[in-house]
């Protein structure tokens, strides 16, 4: 096995993602014990190691309200350094390198804006920081297909692939995780897992509230390239790749791959966009914005499983409901014994990933009573989430054993442009939607067969 990092430093300390995600995910590791080397903070910030404790305090403690254990922060809060200093200055390197002590094969986690992540690379690499290292990096990784060759190329001076972490907490999320186990573990899915069976697969990723203070960010993303091109299509991976072959840990990753290379790219006739009315008045947001915050796609996989089976992907801000699910739609019964002459689908399999897991298959039962007519019911499998792995604890613990298997590998995120570039910026036009409503009326003659299904929650 490769041997584990033994220290992690956080560029980006004083920032909002080690604020909300990072520090709570090393606190429930120092909980579970799987947490015991230097986690050394660098960041611009003038502050000194005991400022650092405070806000890792701070945030855990909003992370677990009654569930904080006092004596759990002690040990993490003694793990804790920090070194501050300006991302271009080598002196900011030479105290890392001193704060790393006898630690040699050092995790470098960037939660830091992309356009710093060549700079603290090469200050990594001039300062023997990046011997033996490994390194996490954050979405958005590039903007467009070029951008991401150009930034793999900049890594790739100062790092190995296989010593690179590129981080999508989408799939380290449970329900991503069963969705995986769900598929391969079972042998009924196998007969009609294909497009003989399936007839479209449909997948909604809703959220019930808007940019929250990140206008400034997600103007110059919108939701294709916030959400779509990365988390959603990682779920279609999951739903559409191949069983692999041999060991899950060596074949996931090649077989993914393949999916990535089976998609077709996007044309402007695949795209519906939406933005919100109310979304241009944001703070940080262009007065004229055409950045969309509400996104439809129809996707292809040419595969000879999937050929011509439509996967659609949508996904918003300010919609009815937070949730996100897929719902595999059956073909019909090839033949209507009880003339029930039904316009909908008779079977659908739901998969739920937010804000629960729920795995429903939609069937048909006889209603009671004299005549064979049916009507539909859901047999329904709930997990409560206790007990769930939050996405970061499980992707540092698994980036610090070295085990690539659920990061994004250079060519898929390549490629994972390569499907959207045609499609990006205001190529399609944006439509305004009411907040609280399901996105832009003009989805009329984009849907579905039979619809969209909007959860309920
Ligand atoms: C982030 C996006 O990557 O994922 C956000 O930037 C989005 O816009 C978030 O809200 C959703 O993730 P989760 O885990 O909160 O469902």
């Amino acid at each position: 096995p490769a041997p584990h990092s033994d220290a992690f430093v956080l560029f980006g300390a004083t920032g909002d993602l080690a604020f909300k995600q990072i520090f709570p995910a090393l606190y429930a590791m120092v909980r579970r014990n799987a947490l015991s080397v230097p986690v050394i903070g660098v960041a611009f910030d003038p502050w000194d190691v005991e400022k650092l404790r405070a806000r890792a305090r701070e945030s855990a403690v909003k992370a677990y309200g009654d569930a904080f254990d006092e004596s759990v922060f002690a040990r993490f809060s003694d793990l804790l350094g920090y070194v501050s200093g300006d991302y271009r200055s080598p002196e900011t390197f030479a105290k890392l390198k001193a704060a790393l002590g006898q630690a040699s094969r050092p995790l470098h986690y960037l939660a830091i804006p992309p356009s710093l992540f060549e700079t603290v690379a090469e200050g990594l690499q001039q300062s023997g920081c990046a011997a033996n290292a490994r390194l996490m990096v954050e979405k958005p990784f590039g903007h467009d297909e070029a951008s991401a060759k150009e930034l793999n190329a900049v890594l790739h001076r100062f790092f190995d692939e296989s010593a690179i972490f590129r981080i999508d907490h989408y799939v380290g999320k449970e329900a991503i995780q069963n969705l995986l186990y769900f598929r391969f573990a079972n042998a009924f899915l196998e007969p009609v897992w294909n497009r003989n069976f399936v007839e479209s697969i449909q997948i909604t990723m809703a959220e019930n509230f808007g940019v929250q203070g990140r206008g400034k960010f997600y103007d110059e993303v919108g939701t294709i390239r916030d959400v779509i091109q990365n988390h959603l299509v990682n779920v279609l991976i999951l739903l559409a790749m191949e069983p692999p072959a041999g060991r899950l840990e060596d074949d996931l990753i090649e077989e993914k791959v393949k999916i990535f290379k089976a998609i077709r790219t996007l044309t402007p006739q695949d795209v519906v966009r939406g933005q919100f009315v109310g979304y241009r008045d944001e703070p940080g947001v262009a007065p004229n914005s055409t950045v969309e915050t509400f996104a439809a796609v129809r996707m292809f996989v040419d595969s000879w499983r999937w050929a011509d089976v439509p996967f659609y992907i949508r996904a918003g801000k300010n919609l009815p409901v937070r949730c996100t699910e897929v719902v595999v739609r059956f073909r019909k019964p090839p033949h209507d014994v009880f003339a029930e002459r039904l316009q909908g689908p008779s079977n659908e399999l739901r998969f739920r990933i937010n804000p629960q897991i729920t795995i429903g298959l939609g069937s048909r039962i006889k209603a009671p009573g004299e005549n064979l007519v049916g009507e539909p019911v859901e047999l329904v499998a709930v997990d409560d989430g206790t007990g769930d792995l939050a996405p970061y604890e499980r992707l540092i613990g698994d980036a610090m054993e070295g085990d690539n298997a659920l990061f994004t590998r250079q060519d898929a995120a390549e490629i994972a442009w390569r499907i959207f570039d045609p499609v990006i910026g205001n190529i399609v036009p944006v439509t305004p939607y009411q907040p609280g409503t399901w996105g832009p009326l003009t989805m009329a003659g984009f849907e579905p067969p039979f619809g969209w299904v909007d959860p309920t929650v």
